[in-house]
């Protein structure tokens, strides 16, 4: 029979305990997975009791008082706090979603707090999104046309050409989609994944942009686009409420229309 085993140093051992003070009477338990690349050490779970009286209520306020008040080399990306800028993507109790829209109430009594699966770990909590952002690049995702808008003016839509792009402005680029549809754990060199495609939808559709052809030829592949097995992970875990497995449904009707 096969045996598979872990890399020597990818098994996550037990971390380091932080208690809560004894007379704390409401607190959290986390378990956040820990990983420096410069200590050569395996990555760890480290487990933070957390004064929930003394805490704001969303799984960000928790990492923040953590890194400012228990253990300042705590790293994790945020800005925004309020789910507009993407940043705080990470794994929560096993389900990719937004740190600073993720309730503590809401987390199981020991809450699990990994970083997105399947990317590589820059540190701690933070996936390397290098190749990401470069596919999201490869669409290129901006405005192309052929006509020059009249000085001062803007590009005008009608209602209806507007409503298209709804369900699709939305994105923020949090990868929470790509990073847990498993075409893109097994082909994410080579198939876009469903946050580069939704984006990708999202300029065919508009109704300024002249390189309709041209985005197509770029998806053509059976790769880049026809990986999506519509398994659907993406629309369930976007925190914003996104379907990017439709969009890419809406792509592949295009690529027939076309033939036809
Ligand atoms: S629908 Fe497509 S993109 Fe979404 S999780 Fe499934 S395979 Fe991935
Ligand atoms: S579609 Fe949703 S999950 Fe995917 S990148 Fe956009 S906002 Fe994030
Ligand atoms: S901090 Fe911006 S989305 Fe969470």
């Amino acid at each position: 029979m096969v045996e598979f085993t872990l890399p020597r140093n990818s098994q996550v051992k037990k971390g380091r305990h932080f208690p809560a003070s004894e007379n704390v009477k409401n607190k959290k338990v986390l378990q956040i997975y820990r990983w420096n690349p410069e200590d050569g050490e395996n990555p760890r779970l480290d487990t933070f009791e957390i004064d929930l009286d003394n805490c704001g209520p969303m799984v960000l306020d928790a990492l923040i008082k953590i890194k400012n008040e228990i253990d300042s080399t705590l790293t994790f990306r945020r800005s925004c706090r309020e789910g507009i800028c993407g940043s705080c993507s990470m794994n929560i109790d096993g389900t990719n979603t937004l740190a600073c829209l993720k309730p503590l109430n809401e987390v199981t009594d020991i809450g699990k707090i990994y970083p997105l699966p399947h990317m590589e770990v820059v540190k701690d909590l933070i996936p390397d999104l290098t190749l990401a952002y470069a596919q999201y690049a490869s669409i290129k995702p901006w405005l192309q046309s052929e006509t020059i808008p009249e000085e001062n003016a803007e590009r005008l839509q009608s209602e209806e050409a507007r409503a298209e792009l709804d369900g699709l402005w939305e994105c923020i680029l949090c990868f929470c989609c790509s990073t847990s549809c498993p075409s893109y754990w097994w082909n994410g060199d080579k198939y876009l994944g469903p946050a580069t495609l939704l984006q990708a939808y999202r300029w065919i559709v508009d109704s300024r942009d002249d390189a309709t052809g041209e985005r197509l030829d770029n998806l053509e592949d059976p790769f880049r686009l026809y990986r999506c097995h519509t398994i659907m992970n993406c629309a369930k875990t976007c925190p914003k409420g996104l379907n990017p497995g439709k969009a890419i449904g809406e792509i592949k009707k295009k690529m027939v229309e076309r033939r036809s």
